[in-house]
């Protein structure tokens, strides 16, 4: 019997994803296996972030929200948080110019607050220039925590009650996203995590719901565009069934 389900499918060809978000694992563990310093790794994993990100955008990614410091990575050594913060500071100097050239526009997720004066400049000035571009967003989760940033909604959301700007009564799932760090962004399609750790933690927990989780054992410092169209076969194979039947099987 002909198998015409593809046929009959009415997802868009190639079934790309909207919004990728990736959980950036295993600087450490691919440094060591080489000997060489953690650092080191960061820095082969800031390559993978320049790799990744315009691969992203030229194939027509939406949006692309990298987990690059957590709230939880502040616990790490003074010198790694140190040299994490000196790397993303050159990263964003040194990548302005492609972030411009292909047309991608530049945000943040997280308490940038928490960061160094000198990486909040930096961050400043790559949001202010790409401001007006329409190509794909490029989202850095910086010091961020979902169960935070869920908690800080809650809070903002008291406020509004409390100043009588709302009635608790109207809150729906809608208007509560409304008060998250990602306010006006799609929820993530494809969440990949690298370096074969099972878990989302603590990133996107409201937003990835109906997320397609993608793990791979692939350290993020070897994860370029061959691993990216890995995770993107597999998802344009899975059945997206937002907890409804799939009438179509
Ligand atoms: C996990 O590796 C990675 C991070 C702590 C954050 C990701 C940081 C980068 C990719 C570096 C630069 C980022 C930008 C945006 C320029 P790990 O140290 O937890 O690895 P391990 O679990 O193997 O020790």
């Amino acid at each position: 019997m002909t198998d015409t389900r593809s046929e009959s499918s009415e997802e868009p060809p190639g079934n790309l994803p909207r919004h990728i978000a990736i959980i950036m694992d295993g600087n450490g563990r691919w440094a060591r296996e080489r000997g060489k310093t953690r650092i080191t790794g960061h820095r082969q994993g800031a390559e993978s972030v320049r790799v990744v990100t315009t691969a992203c955008a030229r194939k027509g990614i939406g949006q692309l929200t990298l987990y690059a410091f957590s709230t939880e990575n502040w616990k790490r050594p003074r010198s790694e948080v140190s040299a994490l913060m000196r790397l993303l500071k050159r990263y964003l100097a040194a990548e302005r110019g492609t972030i411009l050239d292909n047309n991608i526009r530049f945000t943040t997720i997280g308490r940038t607050q928490d960061l160094p004066e000198a990486v909040q400049e930096e961050l400043r000035e790559v949001k202010r220039l790409s401001i007006d571009n329409s190509g794909m967003v490029l989202c850095l989760a910086l010091s961020y925590g979902s169960r935070r940033e869920i908690t800080d909604a809650a809070r903002k959301l008291a406020i509004d009650v409390k100043a009588g700007k709302l009635d608790p009564d109207s809150i729906t799932e809608d208007s509560f996203a409304d008060y998250l760090d990602t306010a006006g962004m799609p929820d993530p399609d494809l969440v990949i995590r690298t370096a074969g750790e099972m878990r989302l933690s603590n990133f996107l927990l409201w937003q990835a719901s109906y997320a397609e989780i993608y793990v791979t054992q692939t350290y993020w410092p070897d994860f370029r565009e061959d691993e990216l169209d890995k995770a993107l076969d597999a998802f344009a194979k899975r059945k997206r069934k937002f907890g409804a039947v799939d009438l179509r099987t």
